[in-house]
């Protein structure tokens, strides 16, 4: 038994509409009334239009609301960005930051990530940081090398004030949307590099530091990866958009 508590995610990504997320949220309101989730945290991330939909609907369940990105700074001439502040003020509890997405689309550097990093944490936001090396770094022997860098840059986050707010996703790029996940073995290796790169920062707290995986999670494979020592449960893209899929990953987290 693990002493970390587990947490799903469902990061929706640019997906969803009024009705569609009505329909998602009606189905998982009435199967957590039926089940206990009390043995897991789970997060539902939305797109920013539907955050204050998603409170309104999950407020009084005990699933709690995320951003899929956050700004780096607290306020002022940032046309397009959201505070953490305006997240904390909303009720959202979370904030993924360096999604892969952000980071080879949008030009999201190791700094930039940091930077948001901290200020979510200094806002009193949970941050659920994501890393993973692409495909062609994999091939190329550089796995290692590419986490050590994504790493070291917001580890210093553990040391400070909310540092129990910090989750890591490992999110392998290659993973990602492509139905092809990382096998138990090959993401349980990565999580045990990336905990004891955290360890180099504080050893304390990188033992209790949840580090999610994230890639391609269905139901079918959710129960082996977290199961596996240093999986504590993952960050869901299409699946967290089919309700029964979600819910049985949860379930899945919940009895691993
Ligand atoms: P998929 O679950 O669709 O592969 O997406 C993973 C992801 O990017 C979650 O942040």
């Amino acid at each position: 038994m693990k002493s970390r508590k587990p947490l799903v995610a469902g990061n929706w990504k640019m997906n969803g509409d009024v009705v569609a997320n009505e329909h998602l949220f009606t189905t998982l309101r009435s199967a957590l009334e039926r089940t206990s989730t009390s043995r897991i945290d789970i997060v539902v991330c939305p797109p920013f239009p539907y955050l204050g939909q998603a409170i309104a609907w999950l407020s009084d369940t005990g699933i709690a609301v995320g951003g899929q990105n956050v700004a780096a700074a607290d306020q002022g001439a940032f046309t397009g960005e959201v505070s953490a502040g305006m997240l904390a003020d909303l009720g959202c509890r979370w904030a993924i930051v360096g999604h892969s997405e952000r980071r080879t689309l949008f030009g999201e550097t190791d700094e930039v990530v940091a930077a948001k990093t901290h200020t979510a944490l200094a806002q009193g936001i949970g941050v659920i940081v994501c890393v993973g090396e692409s495909l062609e770094e994999r091939e190329r022997g550089l796995t290692e090398a590419v986490l050590a860098r994504q790493v070291d840059a917001f580890a210093a986050a553990l040391a400070g004030p909310g540092r129990e707010r910090v989750v890591v996703a490992y999110e392998p790029v290659w993973a990602i949307g492509t139905g092809r996940s990382a096998s138990n073995d090959m993401a349980q290796q990565a999580h045990r590099f990336i905990r004891d790169r955290l360890a180099l920062q504080d050893s304390e707290a990188a033992e209790q530091v949840r580090i999610l995986y994230g890639g391609s999670v269905k139901p079918s494979n959710a129960i082996g990866l977290f199961s596996m020592p240093d999986i504590d449960g993952g960050l869901i893209g299409g699946a967290s958009l089919v309700a029964d899929d979600f819910l049985n990953i949860c379930r899945a987290a919940a009895a691993a």
